[in-house]
């Protein structure tokens, strides 16, 4: 015990990884967050642009469901841009590497923000669903590679605390986009162009100076089999020569992984065991996007407009919504860890369930009480404090726990298909349901946290502090199928999934 305390040094945040950390999270999950709140301010300049283009062209006035169509085309190529791009990581980051692909991505990213920053000298609103389409793939691809990079570069004792680096900087992003659309900054009609091109500064950030920091050690040694590059990048992460334990440590994570063997995405379709675990994942993870989160952040501006707020007070109101956001991502971290992730998911839905029933009633009387717009502006904060401590975090959180290693980047592949997807689903039709339905469309979204709540109440157990194992049991009937216990399976997994819980943690609010 003595000896083993003296071997192992404590693992401190080194300047090498804290600056790589810090601008690989501002150069890509920034950009992400950033780009997800960039249309809400400017929508009416970016709308007028359109018709203004479509009257210059064809000499008449664009048609009301044109427009709306367009619009919602440009704010969901973004999601859908991300589908794509999370489908890419898999051959970019084997053949690239981690950091590679992330300095790669940077082309979906300046590309873009030039078109979008050309697309009113250029008369053209194509130019603008193009080029929110490829800063979605940036996105798609960011959002997955920025996690694994750090996850890899980062000493186990700090992984848990590092990995919640990405999602903080998500929530930054989308808080800097709002401050910067307010109307005496960017948000105006002459200001939206450069709002929209100014991704291009993070990608520029990370292009410049990431290429002085290591590649992550774990692929050059496991993929690369260059060992120097491998021990050379470790020494400056860690800020010490001796890093022989650490290399070895990765072979032997690396071999029992290879021993456990990898699911295919197919093949984890058609397993029987976990079936069930299958589905909880595509419930959750649409309940997550189809409960209409995104919806707040693409169209905040005019969700307050109908809730009555005025014109000019709606800017400061999204940008508190925004703080709100940042400062529960953080206390979220400290929230799903202290208690059980089944507790804070049914809360959550049941908290965004109730806040949308809320507001559909504050929004339909706001005309005949004046105090009402208050209420709808509290309905959507407590909305994304609910969102912010169970339906955002806690997917991601499970789908670690309920598979073992072998399935876990199948189940991830799928879980994040299905996240984009219904992202893109919600930014496509909420344009329509607010035009159709008004304020009644909050009513489809409640209805969907219901039916996710109640969903989560029969099928989904605790996950916490629970192994594998004992969750494939409660889920074996439910499965039909019977599990054996395999002795000395156990205490394996025991310790794999206990490590890999905190290590793995990142909250997804998108
Ligand atoms: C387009 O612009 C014209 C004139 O500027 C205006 O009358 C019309 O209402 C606008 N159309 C839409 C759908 O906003």
């Amino acid at each position: 015990m003595l000896a083993q305390c003296r071997y192992i040094p404590v693992k401190r945040l080194t300047m090498v990884l804290t600056l790589a950390t810090l601008i690989s999270a501002f150069g890509s999950s920034f950009q992400y967050g950033y780009n997800v709140a960039v249309v809400n301010s400017p929508a009416l300049y970016m709308k007028a642009f359109y018709n203004a283009t479509y009257l210059e062209r064809y000499n008449k006035p664009i048609e009301e469901n044109f427009l709306t169509l367009l619009w919602s085309l440009s704010v969901s190529m973004y999601p859908l841009g991300g589908f794509f791009g999370s489908l890419m990581v898999a051959p970019l980051v084997n053949k690239l590497g981690r950091k590679g692909t992330l300095l790669f991505n940077n082309i979906f990213s300046i590309v873009p923000a030039v078109m979008m920053g050309v697309s009113e000298i250029a008369k053209s609103y194509e130019i603008i669903i193009v080029a929110r389409f490829i800063v979605g793939i940036c996105a798609g691809l960011s959002s997955n590679v920025v996690p694994m990079y750090l996850g890899e570069i980062s000493p186990k004792n700090l992984r848990g605390a590092i990995g919640i680096v990405p999602q903080l900087f998500i929530t930054i992003g989308i808080l800097s986009a709002q401050v910067l659309g307010i109307r005496n900054i960017l948000g105006n009609s002459t200001g939206w162009t450069l709002m929209l091109g100014l991704t291009a500064v993070p990608a520029a950030v990370e292009l410049l100076l990431l290429p002085f920091f290591p590649e992550s050690p774990r692929y050059l040694l496991i993929q690369r089999g260059d060992e120097k590059t491998a021990r050379k990048g470790l020494q400056r992460l860690r800020g010490w020569e001796d890093v022989d334990e650490e290399l070895s440590e990765m072979r032997v994570e690396d071999q029992s992984e290879r021993a456990e063997g990898r699911l295919s995405v197919l093949a984890l379709l058609s397993k029987r065991s976990l079936r069930w675990q299958l589905i909880s994942i595509v419930v959750m993870n649409m309940g997550q996007q189809l409960s209409g989160v995104n919806a707040i952040y693409y169209y905040a501006d005019s969700i307050y407009a109908t809730a009555g707020v005025k014109p000019n007070d709606i800017q400061y109101v999204t940008v508190g919504t925004g703080a709100v956001n940042v400062f529960m991502t953080i206390a979220a971290v400290f929230i799903v860890e202290a208690t059980g992730r089944r507790l804070l998911m049914l809360s959550g839905f049941g908290i965004c369930c109730a806040a949308c029933v809320l507001l559909t009633v504050a929004l339909n009387f706001q005309d005949s009480v004046t105090w009402m717009p208050y209420i709808s502006i509290s309905c959507v904060i407590i909305y994304v404090i609910g969102h912010a401590i169970g339906p955002s975090p806690i997917p991601y959180v499970v789908t670690t726990e309920m598979f073992r290693q072998s399935a876990r980047p199948a189940a991830f592949m799928v879980a994040g298909s299905v996240h984009w997807l219904s992202n893109f689903t919600v930014g496509l039709v909420f344009p329509f349901l607010e035009v159709s339905l008004g304020s009644f469309s909050f009513i489809i979204f409640s209805c969907i946290c219901l039916v996710t709540l109640v969903y989560i109440w029969v099928v989904v157990p605790e996950t916490k502090n629970q192994t594998f194992l004992e969750i494939s049991q409660v889920f074996a009937k439910r499965n039909g199928v019977e599990i054996k216990l395999v002795e000395g399976e156990l205490p394996l997994t025991q310790t794999k999934d206990g490590g890999l819980r905190s290590e793995e943690f990142k909250a997804t609010a998108l």
